[in-house]
């Protein structure tokens, strides 16, 4: 049985962050000993140096895991034009030394990254024409579980957020079909969520995870929804599953687990919310090595 264990931060927004939740973060982190930090975008409140520089020194603290992120629309320069159309992502690949783009695989998962922002929009994301289908052209095909991740939603819980859902979302979602993504986890609204596919997209017929997470870090957090983040666990055993739970941040700065999900993989190669999982079974399990 092969176990990865991938931990989803998004949306930290250095400039924003408390050191209370920095250091409560990285204890929690530190337990865990995830595989992968997954970092989806808005790394920084307005892409300067010195936030790019607390984002390489909490990076640096990670030990062992091996960190991947993509850009939010917040980790290009805003009010420097010059910067923001000449070389909008020199901050972000001065820290993470990485493509925008790329195919990360681990084992039996292959983690395909994505930049959804635009030097040309402030906020909202899309993915220009062809782009999609040039970063799915090579096959993974021997990889078992495939996800996908970038900075703008899929799905969200309210109306409101609808605005900021990736504005191309319906084609993006049917060449993820054809390409048989299972998972596709995002950031940006600071409001975590997870789906499946079906919800939103009932015309799309093979049922794909979506999950949002919230803000790990940022004092930018919404209404109900603290600090957080996701803990993936992927099982890429002949029945592949993922599980993913939640951790929100409490008063005392403590990350601890909060709400679990698990989803099961068919013949069909659709994924189901095993229901028969009750949630909180294991989450007396973490912390743990
Ligand atoms: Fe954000
Ligand atoms: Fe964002």
């Amino acid at each position: 049985m092969s176990l990865l264990r991938v931990a989803h931060l998004s949306d930290p927004h250095f400039g924003t962050t408390r050191l209370e939740v920095v250091d409560g973060l990285l204890n929690i982190l530190k337990e865990i000993q995830p595989t992968l930090v997954l970092l989806t975008g808005d790394i920084t409140q307005r892409a300067r140096a010195n936030q790019f520089k607390a984002a390489k020194d909490f990076v640096d603290l990670l030990g062992s895991a091996a960190v991947i992120a993509v850009p939010g629309n917040h980790d290009i320069p805003l009010g420097n034009i010059y910067a923001r159309i000449f070389h909008p992502y020199k901050g972000y690949e001065n820290i993470f030394k990485q493509k925008l783009e790329q195919n990360i695989v681990l084992e039996d998962l292959c983690i395909t990254c994505l930049n959804s922002t635009s030097r040309w929009r402030h906020v909202q994301g899309d993915f220009q024409n062809s782009y999609l289908e040039k970063q799915f052209q090579e096959s993974y095909s021997h990889c078992k579980v495939r996800i996908v991740a970038f900075h703008h939603p899929m799905d969200c819980a309210k109306h409101v957020d609808d605005k900021n859902l990736l504005k191309g979302r319906n084609k993006a979602i049917a060449l993820f079909e054809r390409h048989n993504v299972d998972m596709i986890v995002s950031g940006h609204i600071h409001h975590p969520f997870i789906s499946l596919s079906e919800d939103r997209y009932p015309h799309i017929q093979r049922k794909m995870i979506l999950s949002v997470a919230g803000t790990c870090l940022s004092s930018r957090t919404r209404a109900g929804a603290p600090n957080s983040f996701n803990m993936i666990e992927i099982n890429t055993d002949l029945v592949p599953s993922i599980t993913l739970t939640r951790f929100d941040m409490d008063l005392w700065f403590h990350f601890s687990p909060k709400e679990t999900h698990r989803f099961s993989r068919d013949a069909t190669l659709s994924w189901n919310h095993d229901l028969s999982f009750q949630e909180g079974e294991n989450l007396t399990e973490y912390p743990r090595q």
